[in-house]
């Protein structure tokens, strides 16, 4: 949660800054800040609650000249969000500012020593006593900025990702990591820093990932030196991104995430390219661990949000083609559940952003207790990818919405292939299904067209259904995941509230809410339990309850039945929560649109949830 950005060189920082900001908005956007070094060594700090764009205005007859600056996009953890809470923060002396993203959880003690020797607080975060500490170790130790950011960071318990400008030193930047994320990107004549990639691809394509618990010396017009917390000098590894502008910008739609519910077609066909040969899977991390995948005896999945999700249908795949037993874990559960782990096992963490807190701290955990760690994720070079022991990338491209879409049908079309591939080595799964399933995979950018075609019959639909305050999602066997997925959809985006269930335990309580008021979307594609599920319609009907119903082409049972039907093509079971993902995409889209909701930033949510 939150972006931090950075510019020093030999340019107006502003813009950058503002552009970069922009671009990291996905990460919170409760307020945000910038504060910018000028050559007559004035450190102008403007900060705002709301978004970007207001802090533009905010900004539109301010001083802004400048050439070094720092700057954040807010998710508010500690601290309401306000002007005064909003980053960066500066030291009392009006000497030292700073941004950060992360928690600093001994806060409190630290602010209580501060307190005692005199220091007094503007804001209720723990930002600020960071930087108070900065400066209050700068003073009483009388040593450089470089010496007492690290002092102060050797005192800290939390994550942090920070950058730091000083008075006393304009021509320096001060970045440091420990588990929230940081970039600096190489420029002819500048130096960045960002949280992702994303602000710094239109100016280089050289960056750098600062690792845990290293610290930045970022001067202008010279070269970049990156130290650890012991003060010894560190390797710093130049790579080249793979990230073009195009892929950040809207390209006419009205909204990212209706860009992104649409490029599922192309980015399906970047998840599977070179995967699928010959109706063989081919996975080099599955290939390159081809013993610990044969060997193990279990697996468990831990992601959050949609990506897990993703595990639950992920636990389906590798069950029944792989025959591994499965186990998904909320990554924030299972870090405090004492989990039982063995060298044996594999724990996959799934993950768009590959910066999840919660997701992270579970790698660990899995690591230190001996198990394998494969990592599903989307961003390279994030910090997950790096954490893990092996992984696969979904190969998605940045995906901007916050309510996640493409990533979602590229996390599930890699754990089919995950569990093709385990399948393979491990015997279980036959010829046939291996060509079916196969053959199935490389039609799936075709089918997805074919179902985006539902796109005005739903905005359509969603006229109807704009108002109502409640909505339930059911399914069952692989789809009992995909109306959880698309209950949270509705959630993030319409602020409508929405139960995802599996069908049959529908009447076992969700059935007392049923009445004409409460619409019902049934994912009822045909496969093994559709006679079952078209039992579970009856019982809606039979109360009054409307019924938006997910089918086969062709289903004329439902299509009797149910009060509107939504046809998908025909697809393998296996494969069907891609397809019914992107109808239940977009209805959450249209009723929000058609609600007014900003749909790619929906109140209170963050894309990428860097704290606990
Ligand atoms: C946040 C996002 C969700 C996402 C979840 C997990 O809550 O809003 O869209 O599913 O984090 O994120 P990850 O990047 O680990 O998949």
């Amino acid at each position: 949660m939150c972006g931090i950005v950075g510019y020093i060189g030999n340019s107006q920082c502003f813009p950058v800054l503002i552009k970069g900001l922009h671009r990291l908005e996905y990460r919170g956007y409760d307020s945000a800040g910038v504060a910018i070094l000028n050559q007559n060594n004035e450190l102008n700090l403007y900060k705002t609650r709301g978004k970007v764009a207001d802090l533009e205005n905010f900004c539109q007859s301010k001083e802004i000249a400048g050439s070094i600056g720092i700057a954040h996009t807010r998710w508010a953890t500690h601290g309401e969000p306000n002007d005064i809470n909003a980053h960066p923060h500066m030291s009392a002396d009006g000497n030292i500012a700073i941004v950060h993203n992360g928690t600093i959880e001994n806060y409190n003690v630290l602010k209580q020593a501060l307190t005692k020797h005199g220091c007094e607080f503007k804001s209720e975060t723990d930002t600020e006593v960071l930087v108070q500490l900065i400066q209050y170790v700068k003073e009483t130790n009388n040593c450089t900025l470089i010496e007492a950011v690290t002092e102060a960071l050797s005192q800290v318990v939390g994550a942090y990702a920070i950058a730091v400008v000083d008075r006393d030193t304009p021509d320096t930047i001060i970045a440091a990591r420990k588990s929230s994320p940081l970039v600096i990107g190489i420029g002819e004549d500048a130096t960045y820093l960002a949280s992702d990639a994303t602000p710094i691809i239109d100016y280089t394509d050289k960056v750098v990932y600062l690792n845990d618990d290293e610290i930045a010396i970022i001067k202008k017009n010279e070269p970049l030196r990156v130290i650890t917390s012991d003060n010894e000098p560190s390797n710093i590894d130049i790579k080249t991104l793979k990230l073009s502008v195009s892929q950040l910008e809207k390209g006419g739609y009205p909204h990212f995430m209706l860009k992104e519910i649409f490029e599922q077609t192309s980015t399906i066909e970047d998840s599977i390219r070179g995967r699928v040969v010959n109706n063989h899977i081919q996975l080099s991390g599955v290939n390159e661990n081809s013993e610990k995948f044969a060997s193990a005896d279990r697996i468990i999945i831990v992601a959050c949000g949609t990506s897990w999700h993703a595990g639950l249908i992920g636990k389906r795949l590798l069950q029944d083609i792989a025959r591994v037993p499965v186990e998904v874990e909320y990554a924030s559960e299972f870090r405090y559940s004492n989990p039982v782990i063995t060298s044996r096992d594999i724990v996959i963490a799934i993950s768009q952003s590959g910066e999840t807190a919660d997701t992270l701290a579970a790698i660990s955990l899995a690591k230190e207790k001996g198990a394998f760690v494969y990592g599903i994720c989307n961003v390279v070079g994030s910090s997950i990818a790096r954490a893990t022991d092996s992984g696969t990338y979904i190969h998605v491209g940045p995906e901007i919405g916050v309510a996640s879409t493409k990533a979602f049908t590229g996390q599930v079309t890699v754990l089919t292939m995950l569990a093709l591939a385990i399948g393979q080595l491990r015997k279980t799964v036959t010829p046939d299904t291996l060509v079916r399933v196969t053959s199935a995979i490389e039609m799936l950018p075709a089918l997805i067209k074919e179902t985006l075609g539902l796109n005005k019959a739903i905005e359509k639909l969603s006229n109807t259904y704009t108002y109502v305050h409640n909505f339930l999602y059911l399914g069952r066997g692989y789809n009992y995941p995909s109306a959880l997925e698309g209950a949270l959809k509705l959630k993030e985006i319409s602020y409508i509230h929405a139960e995802g269930y599996p069908a049959a335990e529908m009447k076992h309580g969700p059935i007392a809410l049923i009445d004409h008021e409460l619409p019902t979307v049934v994912i009822a594609p045909m496969d093994e339990l559709h006679d079952k599920i078209i039992s579970n319609i009856q019982q809606v009907k039979a109360r009054g309850g409307s019924v938006i119903a997910i089918v086969t082409k062709g289903d004329k049972a439902i299509k009797e039945i149910a009060d509107h039907v939504l046809e998908i093509p025909k697809i393998p079971e296996c494969l069907s929560p891609i397809i019914v993902s992107i109808p239940l995409q977009l209805l959450a889209y249209h009723i929000a649109v058609k609600k007014g909701c900003n749909v790619d930033m929906p109140r209170n949510l963050a894309k990428s949830v860097t704290v606990e």
